[in-house]
């Protein structure tokens, strides 16, 4: 697997959709997926497609916050799940900034979500509380 970075917001809305499909509201459609993306990159964050095999299997939104990576979007291809390419999509984006160190949010909902993160080590150290549907600039 290799990383290459992308700000071509075609390319990355495909791999925001299958995200927001796991539980954020349907209303939000490609149109919304292309700004968020582009709001994300204008505030500092840097988008990372994972090459494998001459396929793009996968999708990292993250900011480099000093002492520890913000994950703020990660996705696998569904294609292309329990290959450990998330794993290694991981490791390699915690080399590539050179920050062991990440945070990420998982809604409470997604048992999915959190039983990958518990494999890679990671535990829940808080509850984001919200009062309504929000997108915020998050951890
Ligand atoms: C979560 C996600 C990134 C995992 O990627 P992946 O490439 O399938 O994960 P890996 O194959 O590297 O899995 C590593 C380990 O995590 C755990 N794991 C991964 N997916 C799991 C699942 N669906 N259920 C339970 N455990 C899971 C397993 O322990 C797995 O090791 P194993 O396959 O040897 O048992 C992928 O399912 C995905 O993109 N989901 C949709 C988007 C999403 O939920 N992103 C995270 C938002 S917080």
């Amino acid at each position: 697997m290799r990383l290459e970075e992308s700000a071509d917001a075609a390319r990355l809305t495909p791999f925001v959709l299958q995200l927001w499909s796991r539980g954020w509201p349907d209303t939000r459609g490609e149109a919304d997926a292309r700004d968020h993306v582009r709001t994300l990159l204008r505030a500092g964050h840097r988008a990372w497609l994972a090459q494998d095999g001459g396929e793009t299997v996968g999708y990292a939104m993250v900011r480099d916050n000093g002492d520890h990576l913000c994950l703020r979007h990660f996705v696998i291809d569904a294609g292309r799940r329990r290959q450990g390419l998330g794993r290694r999509f991981a490791g390699l984006l915690a080399e590539r900034h050179g920050r062991p160190a990440m945070r990420l949010d998982v809604m409470m909902t997604d048992d999915r979500a959190r039983a990958f993160w518990e494999a890679l080590g990671f535990a829940p150290t808080a509850t984001n509380m919200r009062r309504a549907e929000t997108e915020s600039l998050g951890c």
